[in-house]
């Protein structure tokens, strides 16, 4: 089994990151989670969920799993020698995107993610704005450049969905099989058949 690190920020979407931890806790892996102070606003605003029961909900309170502080500059996340399998910040902000691409490590937040680019572990930010800036677009190279695997929050239809639940289920299962993890929430394409 791996482990992760999930960052939540104050991007519309937390609903995907709610999903994204369900789903890695299921196949039995380490979360490690981080929630910015909007993130947590947002997340009750469009889910009714604290940020802080997150983990419950999700069954993922082990004595692995865990959640911290953004200010907590001490966790272990905080540091290269705490190996994970990679980070995922998902809803991503524009303004928590461009912090990560200044590499300033402001906060835990901001600092695992750095600790994942200059360690080349996998990063993969999940980008919900729109429309984009040239600000925004600058960030997103910049990152993509130092290796980082932006992948906006762009729901598909060619898989025909009927729900909402269905859209994000296939950003999330991409965003997922992006870090190699098994999972089954959508189908491949087939060409159409
Ligand atoms: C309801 C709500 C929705 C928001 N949606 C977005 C969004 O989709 N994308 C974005 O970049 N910022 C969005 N914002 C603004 C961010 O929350 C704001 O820039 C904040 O400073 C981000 O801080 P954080 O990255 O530390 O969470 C939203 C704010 C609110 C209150």
């Amino acid at each position: 089994m791996s482990r992760y690190i999930v960052g939540i920020t104050g991007a519309s979407g937390s609903i995907y990151a709610v999903r994204l931890v369900e789903e890695l806790l299921k196949y039995g892996h380490e979360v490690h989670l981080v929630i910015t102070d909007n993130g947590r606003k947002v997340m009750a605003y469009e889910t009714g969920l604290d940020g802080g029961q997150i983990l419950q909900k999700t069954g993922g309170i082990s004595r692995r799993s865990g959640i911290y502080d953004n200010s907590d500059l001490f966790a272990p996340i905080a540091s290269g020698s705490f190996k994970t399998d990679g980070m995922v910040v998902i809803p991503c902000s524009m303004a928590t995107l461009g912090e990560i691409a200044s590499g300033s490590s402001k906060n835990l937040l901001g600092r695992a993610a750095d600790v994942c680019i200059k360690e080349k572990r996998k990063l993969v930010l999940v980008p919900r704005e729109t429309p984009l800036s040239s600000l925004h677009l600058r960030n997103m190279l910049t990152l993509s450049e130092a290796g980082v695997l932006i992948f906006p929050a762009m729901p598909a239809f060619y898989h025909r969905p009927s729900s909402v639940g269905e859209m994000v289920d296939f950003i999330v299962g991409r965003v997922l099989d992006s870090l190699g993890v098994k999972n089954e929430l959508y189908k491949e394409w087939d060409g159409g058949s």
